[in-house]
This record gives structure tokens, sequence and C-alpha cells, in this order.
């Protein structure tokens, strides 16, 4: 494999400390970064090498909950960090980044291959890609073979508008196959094999259209706040933060048609069209098919303005307007602070058309479902009714499981550790496309005007939401 810089903006953030650098440490772990790799974190921080290194250092700690590394990779690994101060809206920062990239690498410094991670607030993007331009590391006219890659992080843009300036502006410094914007939601296991299970089985995808589904529910909860982001969340909000991208990149690929094969571009053809299939929702849906809400003590939390109308939960209904899918609702559920975590797909079937177990209207929609639970458990359930033994003819619903972590016990990578080797592979099919990120606006724009002017509803912590959210359900 060539040697390669990882250049980090936002090193000294939240997601680096969490998610980045114990990826990095993976992929150096498990081998997957050349000799000669190197990582630089940018921040505006004024850091020495060495306290860089000693911060990620409690990152990684943090990350494994303090398990004991091998020291040589260890070493190895935090010897390949290096640290530039730069304040992301000046130049001078850049030109120093330059001369690190430059030092290390010699004479064939502007022939490094090049992966920059942008780990930072979706609105300073176009001022970071401007002025690594400036400082000669933009992504075209390269003198010499070497590739450049950028990976951002989402939400790419704050409305359909800002989305498209912004990928104007990354356009004038990078190629589209340069560009690579990432949902760590694409890198699960367990995301990445609803394709697998829905195309590579026979029994399935007869029954997956709106003549045997009742309606697909889709559940991202989390039993913890903001996690101290408060400026992040003022900037942001539920909506930009889970639905546009995660939610809805979850719902596409439940509703996606086959594509003609794996080529990046054939499945993310499908993706895109199930987003532009979006019914768009209107004034009038606020309330019963949209209801947003806000935690209560949210107002509370640091860097939090204590009048702030942004909400924290989200409960929505969907309908994607195509032949497949007419008519099936989809429930769309997300939130801080609820009752437990838990991201799972609930596929409810129709009920059978006669039922002789029981008075004809007591049909149970729970029935006959599908579960693909992504966290924290990672399975697959098929829940139908069976018979209980005794004399007398009595269904219950059962469960049949598959259990990821059982029948593959030690195997996965994580999300980012995924998405980091397909990046530095060039393998965009877990990346999201423009035309697809547009669409995803063009949905959460229509659902923010619906609710316009309409502060959330409160809802106490660890609860299932505003009680106004069962109202989605018609
Ligand atoms: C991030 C959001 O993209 O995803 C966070 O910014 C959220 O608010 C997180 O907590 C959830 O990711 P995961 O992988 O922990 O479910």
């Amino acid at each position: 494999m060539d040697n390669f810089t990882i250049v980090i903006f936002g090193a000294t953030g939240d997601l680096a400390h969490r998610k980045l650098f114990p990826s990095v440490f993976d992929l150096a772990l498990h081998q997957h970064l050349p000799d000669e790799y190197r990582v630089i974190g940018c921040g505006r921080r004024s850091f020495s090498h060495q306290e860089f290194r000693d911060m990620v250092l409690r990152s990684l700690q943090d990350a494994s909950g303090n398990a004991g590394f091998d020291d040589g990779v260890l070493n190895a690994f935090l010897r390949r960090l290096f640290y530039v101060r730069l304040d992301i809206a000046e130049s001078e920062g850049y030109h120093r980044l330059y001369r690190e990239i430059m030092d290390a690498a010699g004479e064939s410094g502007v022939c490094t291959h090049l992966l920059y991670y942008l780990a930072v607030s979706p609105g300073l993007l176009p001022v970071i890609v401007g002025n690594l331009s400036v400082a000669g590391l933009g992504g075209k006219d390269l003198p010499c073979t070497g590739w450049r890659k950028i990976i951002v992080e989402k939400p790419f843009g704050s409305d359909l508008q800002s989305a498209r300036r912004m990928n104007a502006a990354v356009g004038e410094v990078f190629n589209e196959d340069q560009i690579f914007r990432i949902d760590h939601y694409l890198g699960k296991e367990t995301v990445q094999n609803i394709l697998v299970f829905r195309f590579s089985n026979g029994i399935f995808e007869p029954l997956w259209n709106r003549h045997y589904i009742a309606s697909v529910s889709i559940t991202i909860a989390e039993d913890f706040g903001i996690r101290g982001r408060g400026a992040f969340y003022e900037e942001v909000g539920l909506l930009r933060d889970i639905i546009q991208n995660h939610a809805l990149q979850l719902l596409a690929s439940v509703a996606m048609e086959p594509p003609v094969d794996l080529q990046a571009d054939s499945v993310r053809d499908e993706k895109s069209k199930v987003l532009r299939s979006i019914r768009r929702h209107t004034p009038a849906d606020a309330g019963s098919a949209v209801v947003l809400g806000q935690y209560e003590g949210y107002r509370n939390e640091k860097d939090v303005d204590p009048h702030s109308t942004v909400e924290t939960f989200a409960a929505i209904r969907f309908f994607v307007d195509n032949w497949r899918w007419q008519g099936v609702p989809f429930y769309v559920k997300a939130g801080k602070n609820l009752s437990e975590t838990r991201t799972q797909i609930v596929i409810t079937f129709k009920c059978p058309p006669q039922n002789f177990f029981g008075p004809a209207d007591s049909c149970s929609y729970t029935a006959n479902q599908v579960i693909m639970t992504i966290q924290p458990e990672e399975t697959i359930a098929l829940r139908f009714g069976t018979k209980r033994p005794g004399e007398a003819v009595v269904t219950d619903p059962v469960y049949m499981k598959f259990d990821y972590r059982n029948a593959f016990p030690g195997e996965g990578l994580t999300a980012y550790h995924r998405l980091l080797l397909d990046a530095i592979a060039g393998d965009r099919l877990n990346f999201i496309r423009q035309d697809s990120v547009e669409h995803a606006w063009e949905v959460v724009d229509a659902i923010r005007h619906s609710v316009d002017g309409t502060p959330p509803a409160p809802y106490p912590v660890h609860s299932d939401g505003p009680a106004d959210a069962s109202l989605i359900y018609g």
C-alpha cells in the first residue's frame, strides 16, 4: 500500500475523540495502514506534538474502557501523530500545515497521498477548502500521481440552499470523485446487511411491497442527551443531526429497488430515487404527521439558549409515493434522552385474509414482523403467531432470532474503521452522493416549514417523547 497522510480538522473535538482516533488506531492495529503513514491533527488549541499524542492516548483509553494495548503497536502509532495549530478561518495555519506535510515527506511531499477528514461544524467547510486551495493543498491539478481525498461529516449543509452552496465551494477545489460525504450509519455492519438480507434471499423480497406490508417503523432512540454538544445542537437540532441523514438513509435502504449491480452508483441511484419519492410534508401535517419535542432540561445545558426552540425529538409519518410503497406509512421516531438506546427497523406485515383463531376483527398487526435491530444488539428477528401448547387453540407471538455476535463472534469492524478503509480504497458505495443529500434536504426543509413557528413539545427525560408523538400513527 502506498504511504499516505491523514489530516484531521477538528482534531480536538468530540467526534475525533470518541470515534476517529480509536478507528484510526484500529486501522493501525489491523495492519490496514501503510508502513509510513502519518496522522496530522489540526485544531485551534496550542499543542505540542507530544501533548497531542497524550490527548489521543486518552481517547484510545476512553474508547477501550482502559483495556491494555500492545505497547509496541501503541507507541509506533503515537509516534506517527503530529499536530498543527490552525485557526480554520486564517490562511496562515494552512501554510504551516503545508510545511508539516512537506517537511516530513521531503522531495516527495507534493506527491504525498492526502486524506482530509473534516470533523468540524458543517458551516466551516467552504472556508477550509478555500484555504486548502490557497496553500496549494487542494484536490485538483496535482503535479504528480498522489491522490487527495476529502471526507466530509454530515450534516452536509443546513438546508437545500446551503448544501448546494457548500457543494459548489467544495467542487471548486476537489473533483466529485475525491469527495466522500460520510454518514457513519452506512458503515454499520447491520445497516449494510439490509441490502444483503433483502436481495440475497428469495424469501422476503416477493412480500416486500404495499400488497403485504402494513407499515415500516424506524426508531433511533438514545437514552442520553446532547453530551455537552450544546453549541452544535443549537445550530443543528435533531432533524438535521439524525433525520436528514441516518434515518432517511435507513428508510432508503429498506425501500429501494434492487440495483442493477453493486457498483456504487447503481446502489446510490436507487437510494436517490426513494428519497425523491418521499412525499413532502405540508403545514397540514403539523401535529398529525410531524411531532417535534425537546427534553426537559435541554435549555439548561451548557451553550444552549435558555429560550431555545431547537428540537431533540421527532416523530414523523412518511409516505413513499412510488409503485411499490404507495399508501404504506413509514413511521420514523428519533430522540435524545428517551427511555432506552435502540436503533431498530420493524417491518409489519398485513393480517391474513381470514382469522380462524379469534374474533374476526382481532388480527394483531404485530404478530407478523421482521425486526432488524441495529443497536444495542445486532439481530434480525422474525415474529410470528404460533399455537400455545394445550387443549385450546390459542395463538401467541414468538420470535426466531439471528444474532450477529453469536453467529460471527469477534468479527466485524466499527463503522468509522470500515468507512475510512473504503475512502482510502476509493470505494464510494457507502458514501452519500450529492443528489441524495439534496433530496434529503428537500424532505427535511418541508418538515421544518410544516411546523414553522410551533415550538417543540417538552417531554420528560427518559420518557418515550411527547405524548402527542402517538398521533403520527393515525
Ligand atoms: C451522530 C449524531 O451522527 O450519530 C449524534 O451527531 C448521535 O447525535 C450519533 O448520537 C449516533 O450514532 P451511533 O452510531 O452511536 O448510533
